[in-house]
């Protein structure tokens, strides 16, 4: 079980890879257009610096921006002109019958992808069937509509397991921290968690309760010696 950050913020994005546990980054458009308006590429490009800068050379995804098959692959090539020098590129296509043939263009030219928007079993198992390299459910999504987002995962999962695939499963649209547990107990290979989550994730309130008692134990017993020390 892997966790990617799902963010194109710079500051939440530092703060994840100076903890080191992140192994890979997750991005669309909409996250994107949270930040301040500026040219995508750079912003971008100054993701591609904080990983470098971390000595990370873990999967990053930029997801294309039209709904046009064709589009799909000259923003595919525009992306690799300029994020290419990164060398674990993914190109996030969302899903669909044209999008298919987007993925399986793309995997022919040896160009990472990461099928995106899945929201049913037939869907991510096509997108894996046409080579993508992930696909990703969209827990939250699923569950606004009344399905079972943990079926759809779990039946995924025996699939791909079944064909021996390579394709991972990500699990995205991550809204409580409970959908991460349930997400990995249904199969997930990476949860991809806004970074707000993962301070909350560390924490637990028996272990500031144990730390408290180990450092208020050790004080009590340094100034008890330093006592017996002066009386000495
Ligand atoms: C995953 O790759 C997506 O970026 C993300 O998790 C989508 O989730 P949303 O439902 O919050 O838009």
């Amino acid at each position: 079980m892997k966790f990617f950050v799902d963010t194109a913020n710079l500051e939440e994005l530092e703060q994840c890879l100076r903890r080191g546990f992140p192994s890979g980054v997750t991005t669309n458009p909409s996250i994107l257009s949270k930040e301040q308006r500026r040219d995508f590429r750079l912003h971008i490009n100054d993701m591609i610096a904080l990983l470098k800068k971390y000595d990370c050379d873990i999967p990053l995804s930029v997801e294309v921006f039209t709904t046009d098959p064709d589009e799909m692959i000259r923003q595919a090539e525009e992306f690799l002109g300029h994020f290419g020098h990164y060398p674990n590129l993914n190109i996030k296509v969302p899903v669909g019958w044209n999008e298919l043939a987007v993925i399986a263009e793309l995997r022919r030219r040896g160009i990472g992808v990461n099928c995106t928007c899945c929201m049913s079993y037939n869907q991510a198992v096509l997108a894996a069937g046409a080579g993508a390299n992930f696909v990703s459910l969209f827990w939250g999504r699923i569950r606004d509509i009344g399905y079972d987002a943990g079926s759809v995962v779990r039946q995924v999962h025996e699939t791909l397991r079944k064909w021996n695939s390579a394709t991972e499963i990500i699990v995205g649209s991550i809204r409580h921290i409970a959908d991460i547990n349930e997400a990995m107990q249904a199969g997930a290979d990476i949860l991809t968690v806004p970074p707000k989550f993962f301070p909350q994730l560390c924490a637990h309130p028996k272990t500031d309760e144990a730390v408290n008692q180990f450092v208020t134990d050790f004080k009590k017993w340094q100034v008890a010696d330093a006592e017996v020390r002066k009386a000495a």
